[in-house]
């Protein structure tokens, strides 16, 4: 059975502008997918832990030498990780906060990238261990940004994506949404959308 995971990074849970566009994307990939099954992570519901000395000094210490409270922060990226693993195709809803991604993404990736698990260092360079899938950046802009200098935030998802493994990393852009360009802007994404998620 197919499996996509839907994450949703918006402050607005599903009523933001990048969730609603994912959204768009799943119920096209249910079309043609009805025995799929879909798992979503919305971080406007669920708080997503910040890496501090406490977790990180847990996932360096050895299986055999954590306590129960380590063990539990282990746990949580372990699930993390296999969720993504296991998933076929990933959608993360990705809006522009103040030039970045939102913080609760930034801390959902500091719990994936993991020494020895999804990225290791070999003589040649980092190797990323997750089983390449695509995985679709619906971002949403109040401003246009994309191929400007404004624009970190798709290097910086590019980067971090393609050093765990995740290589097959595609952007679809709905810009211009505070600028009076909203209409114009839902429907050039539902179009890249629909293009992209085609029978
Ligand atoms: C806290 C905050 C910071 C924002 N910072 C930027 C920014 O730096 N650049 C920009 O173009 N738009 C910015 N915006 C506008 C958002 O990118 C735009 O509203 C987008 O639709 C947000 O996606 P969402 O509705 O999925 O949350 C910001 C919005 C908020 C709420």
């Amino acid at each position: 059975m197919a499996t996509l995971l839907k994450i949703n990074s918006s402050l607005f849970g599903e009523n933001g502008n990048s969730s609603q566009l994912s959204q768009e994307f799943v119920q096209r990939w249910k079309a043609l997918n009805p025995t799929g099954e879909v798992i979503l992570r919305d971080f406007a519901k669920e708080t997503i832990p910040h890496l501090d000395a406490t977790r990180v000094q847990a996932l360096f210490t050895p299986e055999a030498d954590r306590t129960t409270e380590q063990q539990a922060v282990v746990d949580y990226s372990d699930k993390i990780i296999a969720e993504i693993q296991a998933a076929d195709v990933i959608v993360i809803g990705v809006p522009l906060y103040n030039f970045g991604v939102p913080s609760t993404l930034k801390a959902y990736f500091d719990h994936i990238a993991r020494a020895g698990v999804t990225f290791k260092y070999t003589e040649t360079g980092p190797v990323g261990l997750l089983n390449d899938k695509p995985v679709y950046i619906i971002a949403a802009r109040g401003g246009v940004h994309q191929g400007l200098p404004s624009d970190t935030q798709s290097q910086f998802l590019t980067n971090f994506l393609s050093f765990v493994g995740l290589k097959d990393v595609r952007f679809i852009y709905a810009e211009g949404l505070n600028m009076g360009q909203k209409d114009q802007a839902f429907s050039a994404a539902k179009a890249a959308i629909s293009e992209e998620v085609a029978a």
